[in-house]
This record gives C-alpha cells, sequence and structure tokens, in this order.
C-alpha cells in the first residue's frame, strides 16, 4: 500500500463551514488522504473560505500567496479553494492565482473525488454547479472512527429571504433541505461513534421542510422530537434561525422536549423599524420582542444570542438608540455583533454608506452593553444546578471541563466523570469566560 497523502484543510467563517470541511475530508479520505495540522507537508491544501463580510476575496487571495514558497519546492503539491469565495469568484481565482489547481463551490463537495483525480492529472478542475442532488448523500467513504461527544449536523442550507446586505441567497443558493430519513441516519452513525450531543445547521434552519418518511414536509420540531427518540443522543441544538420561521411547534418543543437545550440563536440586526425594513427583514422589533415573550412563555431559563449589524446604509444615531433600546429589553446571554460591511451585488451596496468612524463607535458601544449582559447571564448561573457534558480534560490536573445546557463552558475538579459523560453540576464561580463548578 503507498502511504497515505497529506491534506491541510483551513476553515474560515460559520459551522456550516466546519461541517463541510469535515465532509470533504472524509470525501477525500476515500482517495487515500489524512488530515494533517500543517500545511508544509501536505500533499493538498483546501481553503475553505467564507464570503459574508468584506475583503473575504483579498484575504484569499493573500493567503494563497503564502503557499508560492511551498509549491516551487513540491510542485506535486496541490491547492484547491473552496466555500463561499470560490462560488463567488469561479474562475477568475485561477486566473489571479495561476498555482489554484482546484476551486470547488458549496454545493459540489460531492464531486471532489474527480476534482482531485484532474488535478492530480495535471488539469485545472472547477466546479461551481448547483446540482439538484443531496452533495452529503453522495460524500460516502466516511471512516467510522471514534469521535468527540459534541457534532454539527447540516439539515438545511441556502436562503430565500435576501437581506439586502447579504450574499447568502447568491453563494449558497435557494433552501433546501435534506430528507428526515437521512438526517436520522446520519445522527445514528454520529452516535454510534460517541456523539452525544448534535448541533443541527442551517442558514435558515428553523425553515426546514425536509421530506418526511411517509411522504409530506416535516417541521424542524418533528425532526427535532424525532433525533430525540434515539437513546444515547442526550443533546440537541440547531442554529442558525430566522424570527419570522420561528413557528409555535418550535417554540412548544422548546417547552417540552427535554433533550433540546435552553438556549436560542435568533438574529435580529437591528431595533429599528425604518432600519428592518431597509434591510427587507419582513419582521418589526414589536414582533421580535412578542416572540420572545412566547419563547421564555414556554422555556423560561433560555438563554438567547443574537446578530447585530451596526452602520447599515441610512442608520443614524437615533436608529441605533433604537438597536441599544431592544438589546436592554431583550437582556442576551450572548450575540455576535458587526459593522456593515458592502458586498456588492446586493441591495444596499447602493445606499448612503455611514461614516466608519461613527460606524466603529457605535459597534464599541453595543459590544459593551452585550459584554455586560453576557457577563450577568453567567453570574447569574451561581449557585444553580444545570447538566454539563464533559468534552475534555482541562489545564489544571485532574480538572474537567465541558459545556452547560446553556453552552457556558464549565470546569469541574473531579475524577468521577469522562469525556462524554454528562452530569449534574453546581456552578459554585463565575469567571471571566467561564463557570466552575462540583458535581452533585
Ligand atoms: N455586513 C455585516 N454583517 C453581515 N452579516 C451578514 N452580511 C453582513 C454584511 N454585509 C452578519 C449578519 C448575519 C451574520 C451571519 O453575519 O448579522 O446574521
Ligand atoms: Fe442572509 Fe438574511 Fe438569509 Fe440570514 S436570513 S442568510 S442574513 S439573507
Amino acid at each position: 500500500m503507498s502511504a497515505p497523502k497529506k491534506l491541510y484543510i483551513k476553515t474560515y467563517g460559520c459551522q456550516m463551514n466546519v461541517y463541510d470541511s469535515e465532509r470533504m475530508a472524509e470525501a477525500l479520505g476515500g482517495q487515500g488522504y489524512v488530515e494533517t495540522a500543517t500545511p508544509d507537508d501536505a500533499d493538498m491544501i483546501l481553503l475553505n473560505t467564507c464570503h459574508i463580510r468584506e475583503k473575504a476575496a483579498e484575504k484569499v487571495y493573500s493567503e494563497l500567496g503564502r503557499f508560492k514558497g511551498l509549491k516551487a519546492e513540491r510542485p506535486d503539491l496541490k491547492i484547491g479553494v473552496a466555500g463561499c469565495v470560490a462560488q463567488a469568484e469561479g474562475e477568475e481565482i485561477m486566473r489571479r492565482q495561476p498555482m489554484v489547481d482546484l476551486v470547488v463551490g458549496p454545493q459540489s463537495y460531492h464531486r471532489l473525488p474527480e476534482l482531485e483525480a484532474k488535478a492530480r492529472g495535471g488539469e485545472k478542475a472547477l466546479d461551481t454547479d448547483f446540482p439538484e442532488e443531496d452533495k452529503f448523500e453522495h460524500l460516502k467513504g466516511r471512516a467510522k472512527a471514534r469521535r468527540g461527544p459534541t457534532a454539527f449536523l447540516t439539515v438545511q442550507e441556502g436562503c430565500d429571504k435576501f437581506c439586502a446586505f447579504c450574499v447568502v441567497p447568491y453563494t449558497r443558493g435557494a433552501e433546501v433541505s435534506r430528507p428526515v430519513a437521512r438526517v436520522v441516519t446520519e445522527a445514528r452513525d454520529l452516535v454510534e461513534r460517541g456523539v452525544r450531543e448534535i448541533t443541527l445547521l442551517g442558514q435558515n434552519v428553523n425553515a426546514y421542510h425536509g421530506e418526511g418518511p411517509q411522504g409530506g414536509d416535516w417541521t424542524l420540531a418533528q425532526l427535532i422530537r424525532e433525533l430525540a427518540e434515539i437513546d444515547e443522543l442526550k443533546r440537541i441544538r440547531f442554529t442558525t434561525s430566522h424570527p419570522n420561521d420561528m413557528e409555535d411547534d418550535l417554540i412548544a418543543a422548546h417547552g417540552d422536549c427535554e433533550k433540546l437545550m435552553p438556549y436560542l440563536h435568533l438574529p435580529v440586526q437591528s431595533g429599528s423599524d425604518f432600519i428592518l425594513k431597509r434591510m427587507n427583514r419582513s419582521h418589526t422589533a414589536e414582533s421580535y420582542i412578542r416572540l420572545i415573550e412566547r419563547i421564555r412563555a414556554a422555556r423560561p431559563d433560555i438563554l438567547l444570542s443574537g446578530d447585530f449589524i451596526v452602520g447599515f446604509p441610512e442608520e443614524t444615531e437615533a436608529h441605533f438608540q433604537e438597536t441599544m433600546a431592544l438589546i436592554e429589553t431583550v437582556g442576551y446571554g450572548s450575540a455576535f455583533s458587526f459593522k456593515y460591511s458592502t458586498r456588492p451585488g446586493t441591495p444596499a451596496a447602493e445606499r448612503a454608506q455611514v461614516d466608519p468612524a461613527e460606524a466603529d463607535d457605535r459597534l464599541q458601544r453595543l459590544q459593551a452593553l452585550i459584554t455586560r449582559q453576557q457577563r450577568a447571564a453567567q453570574d447569574a448561573m451561581v449557585g444553580r444546578e444545570v447538566g454539563v457534558l464533559f468534552e475534555k480534560a482541562g489545564r489544571n490536573p485532574g480538572q474537567m471541563v465541558g459545556k452547560s445546557d446553556h453552552l457556558h463552558a464549565v470546569h469541574v475538579t473531579t475524577d468521577k466523570v469522562s469525556v462524554g459523560d454528562l452530569a449534574r453540576v453546581r456552578i459554585t464561580a463565575s469567571g471571566p469566560n467561564s463557570l466552575a463548578g462540583e458535581l452533585v
């Protein structure tokens, strides 16, 4: 047998890219590749890219530039670009950076083995189609190796919402959901390999409408309840959701499905109705707040997280203050916030832009508020009893680290638990980035 070839994958962007990178590594595993942690000894380098904010493409070109020396030393080294920059730039990548052998868009990963063979044969390989077939179903040949206790599982891709700032509908295409049976099979496979917590992924995961076992589409709540039947699967999460797709059955599941964890990422982007309208969000600040009330009625201790954009075109200080007021009203457990970034080809790119210094200042003020709320939510856990799924040994001797039901990192000094165990823990202290506790 020949020695395995080495594959180095660098992943940018969201959790869906993390999942895709795993699937790509498995697909190339069938071609005799094993993963390596550094580009220096790789036979193939793959950059799995993100295009959500500006300068993404430029970053990819400068990263590629850094591999020039390696390619000169080892002409057999193959270099590929995957993900949303690959989708958006296509052939342009090979024109600007001729050392790139392979370009593959996020909907074509199942064709990687053929593309790799083509590249090995000295040809340029490019695929940025949106094929009909389920790319994951074709990504066979996955190793049955044991894995850690948590995993991502993509159930839905693409977006039909067309928020005025966002490239996702263009790079990932229209909303598509995977059939229930395939998701369940993949979940069972993960559980057999040691996984105890699955995070269901989708750009609009709560818009899930996958084909059910007897035909007819199932909702995300139905899928979650089906997955909850898998005995050894202890926890279920999902991300990312749109407020408009938060249906009654999903809200109810937060109240009565024990395995569904009390944490919800529900981006609102802005607290100003004027800006929300200009963003094409089709919900108001008020409707979002009412929705949060209904979710909290179903699950009072749920922790909420969100995404915010500051400095969206035409945003005034008054609009920004409405966003700050919404954050005060909701009270977040965590949040991601971004300065608006112009994406050519999206409607907002054409509009009057906010002064970048002003946008920076707003971002700082918003992040300070979120940090205070995050810390308060974490401190409020002290004295409470929570579930913790242990993921690894801690830095100090005898220490184990895991995630609480609410997604806080928790340190416990104990010799009574192993990686993959779920235990009840009483929280005793709250530090800057994590909690400490003791087994109950
Ligand atoms: N500029 C800034 N932030 C953006 N996001 C998406 N597009 C842009 C953009 N052009 C943010 C949104 C989204 C998150 C994934 O990224 O907040 O929810
Ligand atoms: Fe982008 Fe809006 Fe779709 Fe989210 S809902 S992926 S922000 S277009």
